[in-house]
């Protein structure tokens, strides 16, 4: 096979996304070693190797069809999807899948002290971002006039070196805005990580690995909140039992070895299971109760 039959993806190179993109990969299959320069991994099983680029390069280098996925949180695909349609860029790369992972909000923070009552307060002032294109929709979309002032980073010291009067910026923990003297206002948009793939019509063998991908991912995000449940059941229980069977589809039902009036239930369950649900369980006469994780499921 050649190089560049090879699925390129890009992932953030250090930053809230890092661990758990990778991870989602390895969780997939992927078996990598690491360039020495650190800035790749190599597909040692499948014909998949790994970028590690700035966050904020991966919508261009994915709508360049450099990488033909990335990994990469909302915030930052629509404001770069904004900045395309801006530029009558066309086709634009496309949003495969939204992750479990990654999750933050962009905000508007206010200097401690400032007087802020809901978003007419922006009239006519200066907010700084690395966001442009979404703040400057959102001012529009409420009405308000205000200065966008557009750093390429260190947005929340903007208001102490005077640039800004607020700020508009990506909140996780919101201990950055905590140490800076900011306090969170109004939440703009709501992100978390997803992939997104080349606008480029991809060969067969590329695109057969990207269905291939994206079927495992979604498995594994499945397997996160699924368990696999058997339980010996009275048969005359047993309409009650699989009620209690939290977001299981047709349980399988078994015979049970020397006796007619009990039968073993196998269920898979697609949301938690907590103590309560296996002591409900119990009480409608459920016994040998078992739990067990799910490690791989494919739909
Ligand atoms: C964002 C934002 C803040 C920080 C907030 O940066 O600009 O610096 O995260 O996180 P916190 O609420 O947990 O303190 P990001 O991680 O996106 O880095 P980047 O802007 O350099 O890509
Ligand atoms: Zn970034």
């Amino acid at each position: 096979m050649d190089k560049s039959s090879r699925l390129k993806v890009a992932l953030q190179k250090s930053g809230r996304l890092t661990d758990n993109s990778l991870d989602l990969l390895v969780r997939c299959g992927l078996k990598y070693s690491r360039g020495k320069d650190q800035l790749m991994c190599y597909g040692e099983n499948m014909p998949l190797d790994v970028l590690f680029v700035r966050d904020d390069d991966i919508p261009d280098l994915v709508q360049q069809d450099v990488c033909d996925l990335g990994i990469v949180g909302l915030n930052v695909i629509e404001e770069k999807r904004l900045a395309f349609k801006a530029r009558g860029i066309d086709p634009l790369f496309e949003q495969l899948m939204v992750l479990d992972f990654g999750k933050c909000r962009l905000s508007i923070a206010v200097p401690d002290g400032v007087e802020y009552e809901g978003i007419p307060s922006l009239r006519g002032k200066r907010i700084a971002t690395t966001y442009p294109n979404i703040l400057a929709r959102y001012l529009r979309q409420n009405d308000v006039q205000a200065e966008i002032v557009t750093l390429s980073g260190a947005v929340e010291i903007a208001p102490r070196l005077g640039r800004a009067d607020f700020i508009c910026d990506l909140v996780s923990t919101g201990s950055t805005l905590i140490a800076n003297h900011l306090w969170e206002a109004d939440t703009i948009l709501e992100s978390q990580a997803a992939i997104i793939s080349t606008p480029v019509p991809v060969e067969a063998d590329k695109q057969d690995w990207i269905h291939r991908m994206s079927m495992r991912i979604d498995g594994v995000q499945q397997v996160k909140e699924s368990k696999y449940i058997m339980l010996h059941a009275p048969r005359a229980k047993l309409a009650e039992i699989k009620k209690l069977l939290p977001g299981s589809e047709s349980p399988t039902i078994v015979p049970l070895d020397g006796t007619s009036d009990k039968v073993a239930v196998h269920a898979v369950c697609r949301e938690n299971v907590f103590w309560e649900t296996l002591e409900s369980l119990k009480s409608a006469g459920a016994s040998a109760i078992l739990v067990l994780p799910v490690e791989k499921m494919l739909a």
